[in-house]
């Protein structure tokens, strides 16, 4: 008897309903989810044309036998689940019986899949929901989907489609997505006859994210974990100085299923709020693991949104460890001067160097050429026994099963934080070398070189400082004589008018000469580059910026946040004494890595990287 059943009314009727066939995109998603509930341990995917006229997704999985091949392209039809109930416990990427079905109601499509228990496999023809043909033929364990000519019947929906270019690059990011998904599943992506990724499949999510994203984007990540009753987080939080423009580099995932949430976005965004500029994004690979009773995945059909039984406590813990994580870890931005070209070949090689995923693959294309009749010599070489997505709580951390030598090198030198440039004990060890370009301060400190820029450190330091003496009401005031006067535009003396109570908390004193005029007597104490009048008059310009519903305490930081950004800008020159006097007060703040607006204050530059550059 068969695997695949047709589900019951009940069941069907509990099943968020919908299309799930959009585009290419969502066919590779299905049938690589597919590949990934068989089990497998390798997975590759080959697209022509974007996706749009060829599509193939080869794994060594289960495969499907003889007697449920007519059963997995009927609507309903699945292995997974066999009744509601089985709903609340979901452990498997797919659940719904539906994607095969859907996918061949619209395409021309190819079946070959042989279990490890038959001793042949079998060839499967579909268009358009019509199975053609079923004939045996030899293969080796696990299965083959080819798609070819999407839409081919329904031309209304192929119209809503966009270049192959742009649906190729939905699908690449699909493939980042799914790698750091399941960093034990050797993954290859082929574009065009060409591959464009390639992972090991050795289970370290450390090594993943260095060949999906590369050096640069890796030294700036750290690992993450957190824990609490029964869900664990674990995976890379990157330094602010990574932010991005938009969430596409938020990666969540919850029990090995790729995910998109407003809520998960929401507390990482809460976590990085004053570690980033504003409508930055922060770059994250989140996987969450906790009992599939508490998370509801059958909320829309492409399984992408999620419904969380405890939503405040993820929040809060996602908030709590990310920010506490932020605060206590060495955030400079590690500055690898990364030649692109250079990266590139590096990463070629060491993807040449990776285990070939499918050392059957050429062999099994070979034979569904030729439809050998014979029973397959293969043995495969990747055995991993199926497994329920969810693990109480895994740790990505564990060490690599097969890792080479090389890339544990790479791994160590990228993650050694055995030293601190801004602990305390470290400022004896300083080497303040001198300035370049009137803004950045050098200094040399071990095996690197920093580099400090002045503007964003002073803002840094004085905005810290206001912040804590405004906390504590000790906010003092400079005399400045003569006083400044200043001629306002209409515009202009009405923001002074709407914020002026936040300028006196801060310790502005003004007065109105009559008509447009006013004269300031008194700037914040620290903030003596004020005193120019065109600084005080740009300050006054991004007051616009501030929104209508914004809080007083909002407003008060955003102006404290401006003036000392216009001060630091009317204090052009330090001498070398004042520069060791700006890094001892960097030592002393809570966030000293990144100026109020979220811009770095410090970057490293490695010896070994300047070697490489110099090909010592
Ligand atoms: N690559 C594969 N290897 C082994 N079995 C497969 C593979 N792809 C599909 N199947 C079988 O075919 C069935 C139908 O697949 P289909 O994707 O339509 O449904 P599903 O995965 O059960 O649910 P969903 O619609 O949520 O994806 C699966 O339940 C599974 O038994
Ligand atoms: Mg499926």
């Amino acid at each position: 008897m068969g695997k695949i059943h047709v589900l019951d009314k009940v069941t069907i009727d509990k099943i968020a309903a919908g299309e799930v066939v959009e585009r290419p995109l969502s066919v590779v998603k299905e049938l690589m989810e597919n590949s990934v509930d068989a089990g497998a341990s390798s997975i590759t995917v080959e697209i022509k044309d974007g996706g749009i006229s060829y599509i193939r997704i080869t794994d060594n999985g289960s495969g499907i036998a003889k007697d449920d091949l007519e059963n997995a392209f009927l609507r309903h039809s699945t292995s997974k689940i066999r009744s509601a109930t089985d709903l609340d416990t979901i452990t498997s990427l797919g659940f719904r019986g539906e994607a095969l079905s859907s996918i061949c109601a619209v395409s021309q499509m190819e079946v070959i899949t042989k279990t490890p228990a038959e001793m042949m496999g079998n060839r499967v023809v579909v268009e358009g929901s019509e199975i053609l043909k079923i004939e045996q033929t030899g293969a080796p364990d696990g299965t083959t989907m080819i798609v070819k000519n999407l839409f081919y019947n329904t031309p209304a929906r192929r119209k809503f489609l966009k270049t192959a270019q742009t649906e190729g690059a939905y699908i690449a990011s699909l493939m980042e997505r799914m790698s750091l998904s399941h960093p034990e599943i050797a993954m290859r992506f082929i574009v065009n006859g060409q591959t464009r990724l390639q992972t090991a499949g050795n289970g370290n999510l450390e090594d993943t994210l260095y060949r999906v994203f590369g050096r640069e984007v890796l030294s700036d990540c750290m690992p993450f974990h957190a824990e609490e009753e029964d869900v664990a987080v674990d995976g890379y939080i990157a330094k602010p100085a990574l932010s991005r423009g938009n969430r596409n580099f938020e990666h969540f995932y919850i029990n090995g299923r790729y995910i998109k949430s407003n809520l998960l976005s929401k507390a990482v965004e809460e976590a990085y709020k004053t570690f980033v500029m504003q409508h930055k994004f922060p770059f994250v690979v989140l996987k969450i693991a906790m009992p599939p009773s508490q998370v509801d995945v059958n909320v829309h059909p492409t399984k992408m949104e999620v419904r969380f039984a405890d939503e405040p406590a993820l929040y809060d813990l996602l908030v709590r460890t990310i920010r506490h994580q932020l605060s206590h870890q060495d955030l400079i931005a590690r500055s690898p001067m990364v030649d692109v070209k250079e990266e590139k070949k590096l990463r070629e090689e060491e993807t040449k160097k990776t285990v070939k995923p499918e050392p059957f693959e050429s062999k099994k294309l070979e034979m569904l050429k030729h439809f050998v009749r014979e029973t397959s010599p293969y043995e495969p070489k990747f055995q991993r026994p199926v497994q329920p997505v969810y693990q109480p709580k895994p740790r990505q951390s564990e060490p690599a099963k097969k890792e080479s030598t090389d890339d544990k090198a790479v791994q160590q030198t990228l993650f050694s934080e055995d030293y601190h440039f801004l602990k305390p004990e470290s400022v004896k060890e300083h080497r303040i070398i001198g300035q370049v370009f009137e803004t950045y301060w050098l200094v040399e400190f071990h095996d690197s070189l920093y580099i400090i820029d002045q503007h964003a450190a002073h803002e840094r330091v004085l905005f810290e400082r206001t912040m804590k003496e405004l906390n504590r009401k000790e906010m003092s005031s400079q005399t400045i004589a003569p006083p400044l006067m200043i001629s306002l535009h209409e515009h202009e003396r009405l923001l002074l008018e709407t914020y002026r109570q936040q300028f006196e908390t801060l310790g502005y004193v003004f007065e109105d000469f009559g008509g447009n005029e006013v004269l300031i007597h008194q700037v914040p104490y620290n903030m003596f580059g004020l005193k120019d009048k065109e600084l005080f008059l740009g300050l006054l310009d991004e007051l616009d910026e501030i929104g209508a519903n914004e809080t007083p305490q909002i407003v008060l930081n955003k102006i404290a946040m401006m003036s000392c950004k216009a001060a630091v800008k009317g204090n052009q020159h330090l001498s070398e004494k004042e520069a060791r006097h700006l890094i001892d007060e960097l030592l002393t703040l809570e966030n000293p890595y990144h100026c109020p607006h979220g811009r770095p204050t410090i970057i490293e530059m490695k010896k070994t990287e300047m070697e490489r550059r110099f090909h010592r």
